[in-house]
């Protein structure tokens, strides 16, 4: 009889079997384990084929022809079912992570100017639109020019007042000495000293006083001092300018005050006063109980200080004032603590 028959039987078997089994493969590991069984070094298919040995010749033959044949085709099955696999996967993947490109983009938050930047700015166009022009100068200053050729000299009590923080400690006797300026009118010391008239600038920036914070004070805050040097300047001037600023940035109904005051720069001095907007008068925390806020100092250049410049006070006349920026937002909002504009706190700055 012929042996091989019965083996040609048994790999028939396997193929069916393989094909039956393949077909319910689904995943990457049933594969595997496919693939140990049907392709392995312990399948069924090569126990089968290790009996070859026993045959005769000739059947050997035949019956080897057809397990090679099985053999390659049972690779062929495992192949074209692993892409079948990889493909699907991918499919499945990339009909997961699908870009909708018809979406809306993410919304980045965007900023706006700190409300002390936003005052300044609108400070500067009420005064560029009455024909003021707007300098800069140094935060870190010569004692000269923040003190020196304001009046000030070495021992006078207007020094003690505006509590510096001094640069270099130890100057020489004689030395130069520098300091954070602890006002802008040391940015109009310069222009006396670099512009010829006719001058009328503007000069915003921030000033440094060395003083422990509270609801009315920070170490650091802002001013804009401005200056104006023509021929027949007169207090008039001063005052037009200053009610014109005041009507134009509080509006037509918000009272304003000048009343006489001290600086060593100016003679004669005032104050420019606002009504308190808390209060409207009667007197709060804001305004220290006075219903008043002072929000400016002001004069007529003193005589010295344009003959330092090299301006002659016998042929031009000037008048300087300095206006504490903070104040004004806080005065038109509201606003009875200065250290909330420098606190960080977004649910503050958001507001304006
Ligand atoms: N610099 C003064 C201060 O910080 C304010 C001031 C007063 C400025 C009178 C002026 C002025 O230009 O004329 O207290």
């Amino acid at each position: 009889m012929f042996v091989g028959t019965e083996m040609l039987k048994q790999l028939e078997e396997i193929k069916q079997k393989a094909q039956q089994e393949m077909d319910a493969v689904k995943d990457a590991s049933a594969l595997e384990s496919w693939r140990v069984r049907y392709l392995g070094k312990k399948s069924e298919l090569t126990r089968v084929l290790r009996g070859l040995a026993s045959l005769p010749i000739e059947e050997r033959k035949a019956v080897g022809a057809f397990g090679n044949e099985l053999k390659s085709h049972l690779e062929e099955v495992y192949q074209l079912k692993e892409m079948a696999l990889k493909e699907a996967q991918l499919k499945a993947s990339a009909a997961r992570e699908v870009i909708d490109i018809t979406l809306p983009g993410r919304r980045l938050p965007v900023g706006h100017l700190h409300p002390i930047t936003q005052t300044i700015n609108e400070i500067c166009e009420i005064f560029t639109s009455m024909g003021f022009g707007v300098v800069d100068g140094p935060e870190v200053e010569w004692d000269y020019y923040n003190f020196e050729a304001l009046n000030i000299p070495e021992g006078h009590p207007a020094r003690d007042n505006m509590s510096s923080s001094w640069i270099d400690h130890k100057a020489e006797p004689g030395g130069r000495r520098m300091l954070l300026r602890t006002h802008n009118t040391a940015v109009s010391a310069r222009m006396v000293e670099t512009l010829r008239p006719p001058i009328r600038v503007v000069s915003p920036g921030k000033v440094y006083r060395y003083e422990a914070s509270d609801a009315t004070h920070t170490p650091m805050f802002h001013q804009i001092d401005g200056l104006a040097v023509d021929k027949g300047i007169t207090m008039a001037d001063l005052k037009g300018t200053l009610y014109e600023f005041a009507r134009r940035f509080f509006g037509e109904d918000r009272r304003v005050r000048f009343r006489c005051d001290y600086f060593p720069f100016v003679e004669p001095g005032v104050e420019m006063a606002v009504e308190c907007a808390v209060c409207h008068g009667g007197g709060c925390r804001l305004c220290g109980n006075s219903g008043w806020i002072e929000i400016l100092g002001a004069g007529m250049t003193h005589p010295h200080v344009l003959q330092r410049g090299g301006i002659d006070p016998e042929v031009y006349q000037s008048y300087a004032f300095g206006i504490g920026i903070e104040r004004l937002p806080m005065l038109r909002y509201g606003i009875d603590d200065i250290r909330l504009f420098y606190g960080c706190d977004l649910r503050f700055l958001r507001q304006f």
